[in-house]
């Protein structure tokens, strides 16, 4: 999709669709109220009629408005003056989009992002409005038989804003806005693949196409005997009960100074996990693939990334295996020897993510790194403790936890910090290792939080815990691409490019 900033005479601006705020009860937004001025009335005339109230997101097509230059205007609800948020602000936009894109029109000039709601700034509303646009238009048809994309999709959003002074930041919030756009629709692609599709080597064979793109991104790939050489022997057992060979997925971008510190994001990448030989329950086990979406977040983010040429040093690390019940997979009760020289009772084969990662994130000592954030489906019980709408931050770190929770804020796709307190670490105590793979039933989020930590000790480090938020379920299922916003925002904002 194709995205432009106009601004100057309203009434003048030649468009398919000119799309228009309307309050409740049923007051004009000031784009409304140039463009009823220049129609005599047209838009309030319409409105006593009663069929639009100006409720968040219902919509009214007027065809053959008088005086002004656009052939169709799309009257859209967005609640009351006083309480236009973020959320209602979102919630009106996304109405447009699907119309759109299911109608007739191709392009349209928009006003909502002139309206800007409480807390957001120029910049802030017309970088929603890109990824909100492109995020409703996403279809996802790579498995299907029959496609049926739109017969006149949208393909053109025009903003208008009203003060030239605004165009400015409202150019960078386009280019910000695509770069996102583009990479969560990269996440939620490699997301909903199955899992038959999308195995370990699918992902490595991704990471290497987008090096071949890029010149500064140069991408590695470890096979399952250098992880051996590494003594990687926590991943590797996960990866036994599968017959597809696990990888170890390295893509480097040197965009920043030669020899700074590089910003590095871990992401699990179980492609599918089955539980093991402590196997899931049948119901919903589909949704497993999606257990690879904290790796989706990691290519997504380097694309965001190189799109925008950001000048940062970024390393990606995508550990990626299956999860299955074989002859040959963990058994509870093994114990296995991680590349950090710490020894694992795996008391519940199906605590895999934690085994994978931990080995990763040892391995990323070798970057001597600013940072490291990993992203990972790690628990269902960070969904019991924070639903759908957050990740669940974790870290030790004040000033890092305070960046992330603004990134995420300021992206709109929000984190929550949680505990991670010692108190937490003696439940994984074990009599036969130097710890156990899973805790009590209790705050099963944190300790396994709890566990990465213990290979973290050498940078500083988060971790977001991304069960509830990487998909969706029932009629809406598929992956959503966060936290690709938060995670492009805090990038940007270490590139010093949100001042
Ligand atoms: N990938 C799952 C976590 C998960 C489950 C995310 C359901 C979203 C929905 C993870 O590998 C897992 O199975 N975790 C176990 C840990 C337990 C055995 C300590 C879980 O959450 O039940
Ligand atoms: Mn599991
Ligand atoms: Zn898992």
């Amino acid at each position: 999709m194709e995205f432009n900033i106009k601004s100057g005479d309203l009434t003048k601006q030649k468009t398919p669709c000119l799309i228009l705020g309307v309050f409740e009860k049923r007051k004009l937004s000031e784009p409304a109220a140039i463009i009823d001025e220049a129609s005599g009335g047209h838009l309030s005339e319409v409105l006593r009629k009663g069929d639009l109230d100006g409720e968040t997101g219902r919509t009214l097509m007027l065809y053959d408005v008088p005086g002004i230059g656009s052939e169709r205007v799309l009257l859209v609800g967005c609640g009351k003056r006083k309480e236009l948020d973020r959320r209602s602000y979102r919630k009106a936009l996304a109405a447009t989009a699907t119309l759109l894109d299911n109608g007739r029109t191709t392009a349209a000039l928009c006003t909502l992002p002139d309206l800007v709601p409480e807390g957001m700034n120029p910049y802030r509303t017309v970088r929603d409005a890109v990824t909100t646009y492109v995020e409703k238009v996403y279809r996802y048809d790579r498995t299907k038989g029959e496609k049926k994309p739109p017969k006149f999709p949208l393909t053109r959003v025009d903003f208008w804003v009203s003060s030239k002074q605004g165009t400015k930041a409202a150019e960078q919030a386009i280019r910000h806005g695509a770069a996102i756009a583009g990479g969560v629709a990269l996440a939620r692609d490699l997301g909903n693949l199955p899992g038959n599709l999308c195995t370990p080597s699918y992902l490595a064979d991704t990471a290497v196409a987008l090096g071949s793109d890029h010149s500064k991104l140069q991408v590695k790939i470890l096979e399952e005997a250098d992880m051996d050489k590494l003594g990687m022997g926590a991943l590797l057992s996960v990866s036994r009960g599968s017959r597809q060979p696990a990888k170890l997925i390295l893509m480097e971008y040197r965009g920043g100074k030669e020899g700074a510190k590089p910003i590095v994001l871990v992401g699990k990448g179980l492609t599918f996990d089955a539980g093991g030989i402590s196997i899931k329950p049948a119901a919903d086990m589909d949704e497993m693939k999606f257990d690879m979406c904290g790796a989706a977040s990691v290519f997504g983010t380097m694309k965001a990334a190189l799109e925008l040429e950001l000048p940062i040093n970024l390393v990606g690390v995508v550990p990626a295996s299956e999860n299955l019940p074989d002859g040959d997979a963990n058994k509870p009760g093994d114990i296995v020897i991680s590349m950090s020289g710490q020894t694992i009772e795996i008391l519940n084969t199906d605590a895999e993510g934690r085994l994978i990662l931990c080995d990763a994130l040892t391995y990323c000592e070798r970057y001597d790194p600013a940072v490291v954030i990993d992203m990972a489906t790690l628990t269902g019980a960070c969904v019991v403790a924070l639903g759908k709408h957050p990740s669940g931050l974790f870290t030790q770190n004040e000033k890092l936890a305070g960046e992330i929770l603004a990134a995420g804020e300021g992206a709109g796709d929000r984190s929550w910090r949680m505990p991670l307190w010692d108190d937490y670490q003696e439940e994984l105590d074990s009599n036969f290792a130097d710890m156990a793979n899973i805790g009590s039933r209790w705050g099963g989020a944190i300790t396994a939080a709890c566990f990465l930590s213990r290979y973290t000790k050498k940078y500083p480090w988060a971790h977001l815990d991304i069960a509830g938020i990487a998909w969706l379920s029932g009629k809406e299922k598929g992956a959503t691409g966060r936290p690709v916003p938060l995670l492009t925002e805090l990038l940007l904002g270490r590139s010093g490019q949100l001042e």
